[in-house]
């Protein structure tokens, strides 16, 4: 097996062959790696704190805990340190949200909070619709009921 095959399936790589030498850099690395992430989900939760839809599903009053998972768990998909695994195992996102119901409102409101939230990242172009583009796909695949 090649270095290459060996590598997590972190969804982007950038590549550069200069003299020979593969260089491959993290999409997580890309963006800004930890600070990036923590300010994308810092906003975010700024936004469901004041959801009258999403704030009631959430468990605990105290967002830090929520907040800090879906930090470690967007670092790890994105090639950066595999903290969320390591605390809780293997993702399964679509058994862990059946406890919530999660219908087209409320996808559309975590959307929405997540576009304002990326809005405030300033990413290029690039990093921001590869981001977008996954956290939509997610956030359809999670849809489990379409009950009001
Ligand atoms: C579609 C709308 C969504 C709703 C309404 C929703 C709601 C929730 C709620 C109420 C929790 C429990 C809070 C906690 O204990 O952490 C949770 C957990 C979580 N969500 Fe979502 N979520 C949505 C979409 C997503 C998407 C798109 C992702 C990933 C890109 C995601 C990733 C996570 C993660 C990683 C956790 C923590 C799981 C754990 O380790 O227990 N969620 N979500």
């Amino acid at each position: 097996m090649t270095e290459q095959q060996n590598l997590p399936a972190s969804p982007v790589h950038l590549r550069s062959s200069e003299h020979g030498e593969a260089a491959l850099v993290s999409f997580y690395e890309q963006v800004g790696g930890r600070p990036t992430f923590e300010k994308l989900v810092a906003e975010f939760y700024r936004g469901v704190a004041g959801d009258p839809v999403l704030k009631p599903m959430y468990p605990e009053d105290d967002l830090g805990p929520a907040a800090e998972r879906l930090t470690q768990f967007l670092e790890q998909y994105w090639g950066g340190p595999g903290r969320y695994s390591e605390r809780r195992g293997h993702p399964r996102l679509r058994m862990r949200h059946v406890a919530y119901k999660v219908n087209p409102d409320a996808r559309d409101r975590w959307l929405s909070h997540m576009r304002d939230a990326l809005d405030t990242l300033e990413l290029s172009p690039l990093h921001e619709a590869t981001l977008w583009d996954y956290l939509q796909r997610a956030a359809h695949s999670l849809v489990n009921t379409f009950e009001e």
